[in-house]
């Protein structure tokens, strides 16, 4: 399959010619086990929401045809991809000669399982699609339930439920410079008592770094299992007895976990400087929809989370802070009500995140264009709304920190 490919990144718009194994739209029967994946949704997703500041070093592993590494030689100086499948390193060297990246970017090509290729090295960005998709593995039942499921290297890493995802989140700092971030995505299960944020929360903490997460989609397990059944070629009205039986096999392999459902995401992740601990941990779900390309809102946010722990109190009083351009205001009114009794402020760009705002942090934001100082705000506000300062200051900064991280607001000094 010889396709243009374009999409628009963090680092502006790229256009290419991508050469992969044919779809089963195409073929109209199930993939080869040893498949080369074209550029899918999950491609496009995660080359979008990758930051693309310009850095020295990029690893995309499980490269696949090579997608992320070519966007990721727009802006390194040099590019490592690595896949466990050899055809799929054949695709990405013809995808990488056929759309020459720039004078002076090296890229390299490795064979080899996850990590292995890269140990001891260090990378300032890692990107991954890695192979997450949650597969039962047909053990004891048998040669006609494995031959029904498949094995398809292109999304299957081999290991039990979501370990893969759950290794790789722990294990990634080892090839992360100091400020180094890895990108990721990933499926986690739902596990009966279990909530998703703590499960995925003890994966960050077991990887020392500073943690994102951000779930955008959760199946339950029949949808699941029908949409890689279907993924891999498999049809009802195909093969009426592989579809039961992978159908059978995927749904017992939830059970036996007591998964309940399964998530899809992003994993942001970073390597603190100097050695310092994890500041930043934060596991949200945002299944609305997004502003693509978010990659520059993500390096904003991280840059917005260090300027925050820069300052205490004291010191975010003395900022000058001014609204993004993107942000607005909804008012809601009760018919005949001359004041709303609900103002939330929105952001158009990144997440489109809404934040239900009291009459003071409503009125905060509204003369925050850079020219006063946050405490001289703060302290105008109170005087208007003849509320004690003190009692405002404690129920604005913590609302002002929020709306700094989440790029509502931005210093302006
Ligand atoms: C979902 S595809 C992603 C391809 C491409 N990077 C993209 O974004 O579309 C996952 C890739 O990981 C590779 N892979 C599978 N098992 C692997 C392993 N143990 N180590 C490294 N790569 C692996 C597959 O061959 C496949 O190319």
């Amino acid at each position: 399959d010889l396709r243009p490919y374009a999409a628009v990144d963090a680092a502006g718009d790229a256009s290419w010619w991508l050469a992969s194994d044919l779809a089963e739209l195409a073929t109209g029967g199930r993939l080869a086990t040893d498949h080369v994946l074209g550029a899918g949704g999950a491609s496009t997703t995660l080359a979008q929401v990758t930051a693309r500041t310009p850095v020295g070093r990029v690893l995309d592993l499980g490269t696949g045809c090579g997608i992320q590494a070519l966007h990721a030689a727009r802006h390194a100086r040099h590019v490592v991809a690595t896949d466990l499948s050899r055809r799929a390193l054949g695709f990405a060297r013809f995808n990488l000669v056929l759309n020459t990246p720039a004078e002076g970017v090296d890229v390299a090509l490795r064979h080899g399982s996850m990590l292995d290729p890269v140990a001891g090295e260090s990378f300032d960005l890692v990107v991954s699609n890695p192979p997450f998709v949650i597969t039962p593995h047909a053990g004891a039942a048998g040669a006609a339930v494995a031959e029904a499921l498949g094995d398809y290297e292109y999304r299957d890493g081999g290991r039990s439920g979501d370990d893969l995802v759950r290794d790789l989140v722990r294990d990634v700092g080892g090839v992360l410079a100091p400020g180094g971030v890895a990108q990721l995505l990933g499926n986690w299960e739902h596990r009966r008592g279990e909530p998703w944020d703590e499960r995925v929360g003890a994966w960050l903490d077991a990887a020392g770094l500073d943690g994102w997460v951000i779930q955008r989609e959760v199946l339950d397990p029949a949808e699941y299992a029908e949409t890689w059944i279907r993924d891999g070629g498999t049809t009802p009205e195909r093969e009426p007895g592989a579809w039961a039986a992978a159908y059978g096999a995927w749904l017992d392999d939830f059970a036996s976990r007591d998964v309940e459902a399964v998530g899809f995401g992003i994993v942001t992740l970073r390597r603190p400087t100097g050695g310092a601990r994890p500041t930043l941990r934060r596991l949200e779900e945002h299944t609305g929809s997004v502003h693509q390309p978010l990659g520059a809102h993500v390096a904003a946010s991280l840059a917005a989370h260090d300027w925050l722990e820069a300052r205490d109190d004291a010191a975010l009083a003395e900022a000058h802070l001014a609204a993004a351009d993107d942000v607005t205001e909804e008012r809601f009114h009760t018919p005949g009500q001359a004041d709303p009794n609900v103002v939330v402020i929105r952001q158009g760009d990144g997440l489109g995140r809404g934040v239900h705002a009291s009459t003071g942090l409503a009125a905060f934001v509204g003369v925050c264009d850079g020219e006063l100082a946050v405490g001289q705000i703060v302290g105008a506000l109170g005087a208007l709304l003849d509320v004690p300062a003190d009692d405002l200051r404690s129920e604005l900064l913590p609302a002002v920190r929020g709306l700094v991280r989440d790029g509502f607001l931005r210093p302006a000094d």
